[in-house]
């Protein structure tokens, strides 16, 4: 087989840069190792960036986002048992959020590749990436118990943290940034109206609590546990019972309990990988970087990354000069680093350590006090929660 762009994985960051590639009239094939089905109901988190919303409408994807997504201004921070909300159109100059499942972003975009775009294989694993250092990489794949190759221009791993395009980079120069934090996220899908109508991010001395949503009838809800905890190990009851402690109000807010449809656990790291180029190699997305999900920034970010890269072929194309795609890690590596800056802020301020001294307590109390009484604090939490420009 052969291509202009080999894309290894068809997550968010894979399907949208088939979607772009294809919107500007580059051929592409995306190898994905798991059938359709796992692809589309693989959950994950929700939250769109007002950057990942127009990118999505300018692509032709954006119909049933328009339709069924919730505009969200704000979100709330509750501590204290006080209710503090932050209001982002009024501190960003007009930037909101939409609430869009990222399963069903995928789902949207997997239809418009059947019905227009390039090859999508599924149940196609990728072995390897070679020959990225010349100018005809390939790459290795098992589709229907099948070896082939793909020959490409050029090669892009959209295969997340555990894929194989990052084992591409010589050791000598990869470089790794990494942390791991104590704790993780029990989440839980419940057929139950939610209990508010925007976001609620809860710091409680008992650890941190999040009621987020899929649709006016579906909640999606977030406990902190401690790391290695199996989701089994909860029993309904339980989780219902420790989220109303940690939303605990002095008012009289009450949080609704409904049949819990789906359960599961999710380790928290913070993860960059330097450079996301090598040749004519690149990354893009979780295969490049991962946040812990306080801010919901890992879809957004893999937004950012495809655009970018898209935007760079299409210059050398039109122009003739490699300058965007020679500026490729770079130009990501500093929204990166600004998303990973974000959300490691987010989550110390929210979650209780399990080494925590009552020292640290009051830090998280006082930042939340420093938030709560400052614009100019609530204006960065604002700023970066709703996104930083594309550009
Ligand atoms: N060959 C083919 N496909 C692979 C291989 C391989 N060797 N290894 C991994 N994949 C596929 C996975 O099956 C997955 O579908 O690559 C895809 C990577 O998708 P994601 O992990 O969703 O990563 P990305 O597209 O970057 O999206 C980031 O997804 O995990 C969330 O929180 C994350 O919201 C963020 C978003
Ligand atoms: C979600 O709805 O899954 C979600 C929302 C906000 C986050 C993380 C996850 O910060």
């Amino acid at each position: 087989m052969r291509t202009t762009v080999g894309i290894i994985g068809a997550g968010p960051a894979g399907l949208l840069l088939a979607r772009l590639l294809h919107r500007a009239g580059i051929d592409s094939v995306v190898l994905e190792s798991r059938d359709r089905a796992y692809v589309e109901h693989r959950q994950r988190a929700g939250i769109l960036e007002q950057g990942t919303v127009d990118v999505l409408r300018a692509a032709g994807a954006g119909q049933r986002m328009d339709r069924e997504g919730l505009r969200h201004d704000g979100i709330e921070l509750r501590f204290g048992r006080r209710r503090h909300r932050v209001d982002f159109p009024g501190l960003t100059g007009g930037r909101s959020v939409t609430v869009y499942a990222q399963t069903e972003v995928c789902k949207d975009l997997i239809a418009l590749q059947s019905e227009e775009g390039g090859p999508l294989l599924f149940e196609a694993e990728a072995l390897a990436v070679e020959g990225a250092e010349g100018d005809r990489p390939r790459i290795p794949f098992r589709h229907q118990g099948r070896e082939d190759v793909l020959e490409c221009d050029y090669v892009v791993g959209c295969d997340g943290f555990w894929g194989v395009a990052r084992k591409a980079f010589p050791a000598a120069v990869s470089r790794v940034f990494e942390r791991s934090y104590p704790y993780a996220w029990l989440g839980i899908l419940a057929d139950v109206a939610p209990s508010h109508d925007e976001l609620v991010y809860a710091r409680h001395d008992r650890g941190f609590a999040l009621l987020s949503m899929r649709s006016p009838s579906v909640s999606r809800l977030y406990l902190q546990v401690p790391s290695g905890t199996k989701a089994e190990e909860w029993s309904d009851d339980e989780i219902w019972a420790e989220l109303e402690r940690r939303f605990e109000t002095d008012d009289d807010w009450t949080l609704e309990r409904g049949p819990i449809t789906q359960k599961s656990v999710t380790p928290m790291r913070s993860f960059v990988h330097e450079p996301m180029r090598h040749g004519r190699l690149f990354l893009a997305g979780d295969a490049a970087h991962i946040v812990p999900p306080t801010g919901a920034k890992g879809l957004n970010l893999a937004v950012g990354d495809v655009t970018t890269f898209v935007r760079a072929l299409v210059h050398q194309r039109e122009t003739g000069s490699p300058g965007l795609l020679d500026a490729y890690s770079a130009t990501c590596l500093r929204r990166v680093w600004q998303a990973e800056r974000f959300s490691y802020d987010m989550t110390t301020l929210l979650h209780r350590a399990p080494d925590a001294t009552d020292f640290d307590a009051r830090l998280q109390l006082a930042r939340l006090e420093r938030i709560a009484s400052s614009r100019a604090a609530e204006t960065d939490l604002a700023e970066a929660y709703t996104g930083f420009p594309l550009d």
